[in-house]
This record gives C-alpha cells, structure tokens and sequence, in this order.
C-alpha cells in the first residue's frame, strides 16, 4: 500500500516574524475556538481507510494555541483514521511557547517528534527578526522535550542572516548538539515579497551577505556536520542517522498526503487541492485549488523533488509515464560525469552538486 501522510495547518501567531510569508494570523480566542471547530469537521469529512505513515502539525505556531485543542484534533484523528504502528508525529514549536506541562500534553497524546523554530541563538539577531525567544529559552525548551521523555528532537535554524559568520554559526551549532538533538533543518533565508524584510531590503534598512558568503556558509555547514555525526539527506536537511523526518521523506517522493485547514495543500488520487487561505472561505470549502495531475507534472515533480534529496527518483516509474529520460542527452552527460548517479532502479544526485541542482533539473526535464 502507497504511503499516505496527514499534515495539520494551524494558522496563527503570537507575533509576525520579519521574514515570514507562511499563511498565518494573530487573532483573538473566539476566532481560535471556531476554526478548531471547523478543523476537526473538516478531519471527519475526509475519512479514508487508507493508512497512514506520518502525521506533522505546521503553522503557524502549533505550540501558541491552548494544548488541549491540539488534544482535540489529534483525538479526532485517532478517531477517523488508520495509523501505521510506527507512525511519526511532529508538532512545530517556538522556544517561547512551551512549557514542561505543555510538552507533558503532547507526548501523552501520541506526540512522538518536535521541531523547534530556533532560527539562530544569538539574541540580537533574534530580536531583529521579530522573534520572541533568545538562547536562554531554545536551552530550556529543549531540556523540557527531552526531561517529559521526546528522543526525536529537530530544530530549525537560517542562513544568509544579517551579520552572520561561520565562527558563531559553528559554535551554536555546537551548542544545539550538545543538547542531543537528533536532527537540524537550516534553510537560506528567502526574501518574500510582502514581508517586512523585503521592504527593509529595499529602503537599505538591513545588509544581508551576498549570495556566495551565505553559500559558503551553507558548504562549511554541510561539513561542521558530517564530522559530528549529522548526514546531509536533502539540501536543507541534516540528521542523525535513523532520524530523517518520515513525514518529509514522503513529500519529497511525491506520495499521497492530506492537508488539513486554512491554506493546507492535499494529493491524493491524482489530484491537487488547497483550501482557501481565508477563514470564511475555508469553513464554506470553498477551494482555492483543485486540479487533476497530468503525466507530465507527475513527471516533473518526481524528478525536482527526487534531486533535492539523497534519495532520488525511480526511472521506471518516469519512463512508464511517457517520459524515456535515457533519451535526453543532457542526462547521459551527467551520468557520464558522474553528476547524477545511477543505482538499481533510482537516479540520485551526487552531493557535491546540491548547490547548482536546480540547472541540472532543469537539463534533465521532458
Ligand atoms: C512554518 S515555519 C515556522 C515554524 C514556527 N512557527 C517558527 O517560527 O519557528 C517553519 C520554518 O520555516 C523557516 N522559514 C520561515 N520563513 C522563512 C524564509 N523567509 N526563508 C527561509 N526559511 C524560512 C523557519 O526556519 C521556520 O522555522
Ligand atoms: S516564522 Fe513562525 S512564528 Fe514567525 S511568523 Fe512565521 S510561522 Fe509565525
């Protein structure tokens, strides 16, 4: 049986952080109370007897809602789904807004994996960021997780962040490790359009290194934590080996997963849907999105997931949908360097090229 995830989108905010263009609100309680209503109609409603092999609950920031309403959903989750034995479950949390109790909550209700929205541990920077914890709390936050028994512990950090070097970023790094965390996501600063970075950029309001500084960053990153036992198995992602996040490793295969709330994204059969990014919308499901995936998308997004990850992708499963890759000059070249990496049935890109990925991809595409 096809593997088949379940993500949770809670879409609110103590507070908005400069650089983030995620879809969530900081709203009053009432508004809470009635998508929470709506959230586990909507879990209901879409009830399938299929299994499922991981379940993550993003926003947003999870962990600023009461816990019992995370109680609540998960409940109605457990009610209305089949769940593989071992299932991964992950809740996204900021340092500031868990407590032991809180984290006592989670792990009682089946909450087996945490990723902490750490982003950096120096206090200037966080505080320029618009975040609302600093390093004491992240120290904190983690000891609580490991205190009320959580072995899977992630935290996410960025790069390309004002001021950074890698002498400081290497030490954090090493403070977090000291902390027997078992997996590091440390994504490149993107600057989106509509966020309150993008209009400081602009009006010269904040430097931010070139490309190549945060690329260098990124390289030595990449080694800092090899050598203490963190593997690279998607660009951004690092982890201790038997600790790669289920849940992503589904999405970058392409498999089947159902999005649940405002903004969330499904596949499933065939089709790509989203619910609205507005309250009203979503609870009148009115979609912003429903779309049948064509062989060629399929294609497409088999190949540009698979390349990003040390997994790859499985040609037969691109050449039964139309598309004899092995025809495409610019893959035999690749293959011939020893650029992309042929195994058995699977297609994997050489690590040393992560950083240019995305011209090979498009080299390689139908
Ligand atoms: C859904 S977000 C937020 C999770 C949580 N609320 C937090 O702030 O820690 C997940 C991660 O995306 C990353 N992220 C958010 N905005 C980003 C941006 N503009 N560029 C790169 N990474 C970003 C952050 O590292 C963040 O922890
Ligand atoms: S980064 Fe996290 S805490 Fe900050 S606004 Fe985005 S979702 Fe909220």
């Amino acid at each position: 049986m096809k593997e088949l995830s379940i993500y949770i989108h809670i879409p609110f905010c103590e507070q908005k952080c400069i650089y983030c263009a995620f879809v969530s609100y900081c709203v009053n309680n009432e508004i809470k109370n009635k998508y929470f209503q709506n959230l586990k109609k909507e879990i209901q409603e879409r009830k399938t007897d299929r299994e499922i092999s991981s379940i993550y609950i993003g926003g947003g920031t999870p962990s600023c809602v009461d816990a019992k309403y995370i109680k609540e959903i998960l409940e109605e989750v457990y009610a209305n789904y089949n769940l593989k034995k071992d299932i991964e479950i992950t809740i996204e949390c900021n340092p500031n807004s868990v407590d032991e109790e809180k984290l006592k909550v989670y792990k009682n209700i089946g909450i087996n994996r945490i990723s902490f929205g750490v982003q950096s541990l120096d206090n200037d920077t966080l505080k320029k960021l618009g975040r609302l914890h600093n390093k004491d709390q992240v120290v904190c936050a983690i000891n609580n997780a490991k205190k009320v028994g959580f072995k899977n512990i992630s935290v996410d950090l960025l790069l390309g962040l004002e001021n950074q070097n890698i002498q400081d970023f290497e030490k954090q790094l090493q403070e977090l490790i000291a902390l027997d965390i078992t997996h590091i996501s440390a994504y490149m600063l993107e600057v989106e359009e509509g966020t309150k970075l993008f209009s400081m950029v602009e009006n010269k309001e904040i430097n931010l290194p070139i490309p190549e500084k945060t690329i260098e960053i990124y390289e030595k990153t990449v080694n800092f934590l090899k050598k203490n036992g963190f593997f690279r198995y998607e660009i951004s992602n690092f982890s201790k080996i038997g600790y790669e996040s289920k849940h992503n490793i589904n999405y970058w295969k392409c498999n089947e997963y159902l999005g649940f709330g405002v903004a969330a994204y499904s596949y499933f059969e065939g089709y790509r849907f989203s619910n609205s990014i507005n309250f009203n919308e979503y609870e009148n499901k009115e979609n912003l999105l429903y779309e049948k995936i064509d062989n060629r998308e399929r294609i497409e997004e088999l190949i540009m997931l698979g390349l990003r990850c040390k997994f790859g992708f499985d040609f037969n499963e691109i050449i039964k949908l139309g598309y004899d890759i092995f025809l495409n000059d610019n893959f035999k070249k690749y293959l011939d360097k020893n650029i992309l990496i042929k195994e058995g049935n699977w297609i994997y890109l050489n690590p040393d090229y992560y950083g240019v990925s995305n011209s090979i991809i498009c080299d390689i595409l139908p």
